[in-house]
């Protein structure tokens, strides 16, 4: 099966080949944060116009890249959801028009699933089960992964999405869009110790979080006052302190619920060096291991939906209704192989 998989469920197009047996053929990224930098975030009418403006290209491109005709491919996948509706909805026409084209099937594929299962893009893919924690500006979870499609959620935020809480942060402290790397940049030069925020419902007995009452304490402890570079610095060190906490001590509260010993983390806020740290500190202590994606496949990519749709176009799963786009798309709803 040769899939070529299109990503353009927020603020990047990309693309990707992958073949079920030699894997990952190529992939490709176009970036919208110029696009969007002057607007401190998103414009979702913006997104969906420079999509149609990038995909056609990159598509070419891809196959050039990966020395692969059009006649080789053998199904199409794309993000059906969830995302930005219009952007959404762009992936979706391309991707069943071209399938219509060339003849082969076709299927939309659920954005955090492709985030779920990118660590099995590398050598050493973990194997099930394992507990996930999805970490991205849009969502924030912890899962019980049996299988392909077996997910069972154990806890999500009840508020602000751990991304969205650093790109808020981010912006509370002056910091450009996107407000998630250049934070954590900053925070490297932070001073310990300086500034202590709230650790969200660490203590509460379940794998829920919250962080929107985090922000408003940044914002609290901040307003009104002239910060130089390295107050900026402090706040932001002990802001992703207070996160990595949070998100640690709720991984642990969740494989201890599910009795694995392999957690996988994912999802743009997955590319978090401390977290990553933190997290792999935390499964030695317990003779566990930690998997994640490479940083490239941690944020939006292509090869993770590329992936995810070979797997289940192998399976037999196709778009029967015609192209799909789903702004909310439960994650535990999705079908099994
Ligand atoms: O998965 P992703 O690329 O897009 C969504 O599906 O949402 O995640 C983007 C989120 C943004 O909120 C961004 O600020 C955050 O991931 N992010 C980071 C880092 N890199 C990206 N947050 C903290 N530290 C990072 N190094
Ligand atoms: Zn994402």
């Amino acid at each position: 099966m040769l899939t070529l998989g299109i990503e353009t469920s927020c603020d990047e197009t990309a693309v990707a080949l992958y073949d079920s047996e030699a894997g990952l053929l190529a992939h490709l990224l176009h970036s919208q944060v110029d696009l969007h930098r002057e607007f401190g975030g998103v414009v979702p009418e913006l997104a969906s116009r420079d999509h149609i403006r990038k995909l056609p290209q990159l598509i070419q491109d891809v196959l050039e890249r990966g020395e692969v005709s059009a006649k080789e491919i053998t199904g199409v996948a794309y993000t059906a959801g969830p995302g930005l509706i219009g952007a959404l909805m762009v992936g979706a026409s391309v991707a069943s028009s071209l399938a219509f084209a060339w003849r082969v099937p076709v299927l939309g594929v659920h954005h955090m699933e492709g985030h779920l299962l990118a660590p099995m893009l590398e050598a050493d893919p973990p194997e099930f089960p394992f507990v996930a924690l999805l970490v991205s500006g849009g969502h924030t979870m912890l899962v019980a992964v049996e299988a392909i499609g077996r997910y069972k959620i154990l806890g999500e935020t009840v508020d602000d999405a751990a991304g969205e809480a650093f790109d808020k942060t981010a912006k509370l402290l002056g910091l450009p869009y996107p407000g998630g790397p250049a934070l954590a940049k900053l925070a490297e030069s932070g001073c310990e110790g300086r500034y202590r925020f709230p650790r969200p419902m660490l203590q509460k007995p379940n794998c829920d979080f919250s962080f929107s009452g985090l922000k408003t304490a940044v914002f609290v402890a901040t307003r009104d006052r002239d910060l130089d570079r390295q107050d900026r610095a402090d706040v932001a060190l002990a802001f992703e302190q207070a996160v990595v906490d949070t998100l640690a001590g709720k991984c642990l509260r969740a494989l201890d619920e599910s009795g694995a010993r392999r957690l996988v983390v994912a999802g743009g806020v997955g590319a978090n060096k401390r977290l990553r740290e933190r997290l792999g500190t935390e499964m030695s202590k317990l003779g566990g291991r930690l998997f994640y994606p490479r940083i490239e496949f941690c944020t939006d990519n292509g090869a993770m939906i590329a992936h995810v749709g070979a797997l289940r176009l192998a399976a037999g799963q196709v778009d029967v209704d015609g192209p799909v786009a789903r702004a909310r798309w439960p994650l535990d709803s999705l079908e099994p192989l």
